[in-house]
């Protein structure tokens, strides 16, 4: 008897800990544009399920009170006030998070905005910022973690790109533009790193509803291009929750994805499909 009691507390120990390990146990995770919107809602739950969390955001953001909130709760998180577009910053902010973490093991390329307009109204620093916000931070800051993720044995790449990488929408050229080069990006550093053990993917989500969401069909509304609720709704039935989109990325992260390399995984309910 003594024998089989100690069997089930040896069994109900392990489960337990694998309960409590989380699915990103062990794992450092950083991502840019953490604060706000999808990304709060990636630093929450990648937080929760065991990583440890620098998020890279403006100074303006919110980032202090997410990682203080998180801490509180239990987790590991730091907030580095970065402008990813910017080579200076995000070289500053991988350091510091490397010195407070460790090696990036799971990379979440996030951050990213919107200009919404008349292609033939739109000029030259519009293309400028864009691109600076929603490409080169990608190439500024995976160039940046790669080398520790490679000397770690690996880890995930995840890039926020969108329905609009492959769906052209009046108004938003310069847009639709970035989140095409998101998708190629995440598409060419899986094929060149697939041998150094890293993966990378790309999530497309339709319409969320986040200040980036919200703000865009206001726009695009405003410019006669019009999204009305009727629409969307014969669209992707509703606005993707933010969680939505941060359980895609946490699936991409852990090593449930173990063979998801080089993959776009739409998140639009079937806006893509039709
Ligand atoms: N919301 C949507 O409908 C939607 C749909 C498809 C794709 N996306 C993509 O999701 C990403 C963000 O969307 P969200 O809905 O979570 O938006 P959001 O606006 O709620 O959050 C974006 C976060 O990025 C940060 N950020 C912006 N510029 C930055 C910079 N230069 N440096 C550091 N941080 C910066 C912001 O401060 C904010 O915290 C973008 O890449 C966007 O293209 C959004």
């Amino acid at each position: 008897m003594p024998a089989l009691v100690n069997f089930w507390s040896i069994v109900l120990t392990l489960d337990t800990e694998e309960m409590t390990m989380g699915r990103l146990a062990g794992k450092v995770a950083l991502i840019t544009g953490g604060a706000g919107g999808c990304g709060l809602a990636a630093s929450e739950l990648f937080a929760r399920e065991g990583a440890k969390v620098a998020i890279l955001d403006l100074p303006t953001s919110d980032g202090a009170n997410v990682a203080e909130r998180i801490e509180q709760a239990g987790g590991s998180a730091c907030f580095i006030a970065t402008d990813v577009s910017d080579a200076t910053q995000v070289q500053r902010g991988v350091q510091e998070a490397e010195r407070r973490f460790g090696a990036v093991t799971v990379l979440m390329n996030h951050a990213g905005t919107i200009e919404v307009g008349p292609f033939l109204d739109t000029c030259e620093d519009d293309w400028d910022r864009l691109m600076a916000v929603n490409v080169k931070s990608m190439f500024l800051v995976t160039r940046a973690v790669l080398p520790g993720m490679i000397a770690a044995g690996g880890g995930s790449v995840i890039c926020t790109s969108s329905i609009s990488g492959v769906v052209g929408t009046p108004m938003e050229v310069l847009y639709c533009t970035t989140k095409g080069a998101c998708h190629m990006f995440s598409r060419a550093i899986a094929v060149e790193f697939r041998q150094q053990n890293i993966r990378s993917n790309a999530i497309c989500p339709g319409f969320i509803g986040t200040a980036h969401g919200r703000r865009e069909l206001e726009l695009l509304r405003e410019h006669g291009t019009v999204i009305s609720d009727d629409m969307l709704q014969n669209m992707q039935g509703r606005l993707c929750d933010p969680i939505e989109v941060a359980r895609t990325a946490l699936f991409l992260a852990s090593d449930d994805a173990s063979f998801v390399n080089g993959a776009h995984l739409f998140v639009d309910n079937g806006y893509t499909a039709a």
